[in-house]
């Protein structure tokens, strides 16, 4: 069982809204792929009230059109046992892959069709998803999507900047110690502009509500590299104030609307205490990405990738 925030609800019920209209979408195809790179428990509850809620992959079990191929990957053995239970009833399309997504993601991927609609949710706790992952991802189906003008891999990424601010700290010395900017250096799959940033929080010449941003589009600078032609961001601020981020790329025209549809539609989020859930509206997205580093504060260095 774990217990999630509210913040952690609408991100799993627009997840949910979003699932299904890609199902219906690509329902015509032969094939329909999902790729959950942190599975994640299957039982969630909303803190302080113990209600329970789906968590990602019985919804997308739940999916109609159905999913042909299901892959589930998760790290902790007790929740890859409960997510074989999950699927018990279905294992010809779903298959749950324990370890390190980062390790097995190579090997998944080369088993899957590449002519299929394919959506990957990339939902890590923190700062768990290399980069390497990220391009296999947006490589698995380039060529094939370049010689028939469809879609790469769609991909909806939960970026923590928080994280990054946590992680990194105050503490340059304590922060080398322990190896975190090799960490921050394998998410982002380079050197360079975050460490740029960091230092410059450091030394006071930005505030950390501008490193928070930075760190965040930074990492949508490094995903519009990959070469989508729809990036769309929306930052959530959790219970404590901390910056994440859903991010999602696509190549196709619909995704991106029925991405801003599902994240801008009004929602119900169920608040602990409170008996009825009021329905909230939502603001539409904005683009936030372009051109933000014109209006940055500092001039940042150039990438200098991971070998
Ligand atoms: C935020 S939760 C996922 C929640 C899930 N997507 C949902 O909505 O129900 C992140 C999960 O990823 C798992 N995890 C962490 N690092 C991982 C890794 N390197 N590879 C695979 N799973 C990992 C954690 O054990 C945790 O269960």
């Amino acid at each position: 069982m774990r217990e999630w925030s509210p913040h952690s609800y609408e991100k799993i019920s627009i997840f949910s809204d979003y699932l299904q209209q890609f199902a219906v979408a690509a329902g015509s195809a032969t094939n329909r792929v999902y790729i959950d790179a942190f599975g994640g428990d299957t039982v969630n509850v909303l803190r302080g009230s113990g209600r329970t809620f789906a968590g990602s992959a019985e919804i997308a079990l739940a999916i109609e059109p159905p999913f042909s191929h299901l892959r589930f990957f998760e790290l902790k053995a007790g929740r890859a046992a409960a997510l074989r239970r999950l699927i018990a009833s279905d294992p010809r399309r779903a298959s749950v892959i324990e370890g390190d997504c980062n390790s097995t993601m190579a090997g998944v991927l080369a088993g899957l069709p590449v002519q299929a609609p394919t959506f990957a949710f990339l939902d890590p706790d923190g700062m768990e998803l290399n980069w390497s992952t990220i391009r296999m991802l947006a490589d698995h189906k380039r060529r094939y999507a370049n010689e028939t003008g469809k879609s790469k891999v769609e991909m909806w990424v939960l970026f923590s900047s928080a994280g990054i601010v946590r992680v990194l700290g105050s503490n340059r010395q304590l922060a080398l110690e322990k190896g975190f900017p090799e960490k921050i250096a394998r998410l982002y799959g380079a050197w360079g502009p975050w460490e740029r940033v960091w230092e410059a929080k450091l030394d006071g010449e930005i505030s950390g509500g501008d490193a928070k941003k930075a760190y965040l589009f930074l990492y949508m600078d490094r995903l519009a590299s990959l070469g989508y032609r729809h990036l769309l961001v929306r930052p959530i601020e959790n219970s404590r104030n901390e910056l994440f981020a859903m991010v999602f790329v696509t190549d196709h025209p619909a995704g991106a609307s029925i991405m801003k549809w599902a994240v801008e539609r009004d929602r119900a989020i169920p608040e602990p205490g409170t008996l009825f859930d009021a329905v909230e509206s939502r603001p539409p997205y904005e683009d936030l990405h372009t051109g933000w580093r014109e209006s940055f504060p500092i001039e940042l260095p150039e990438w200098e990738e991971l070998g």
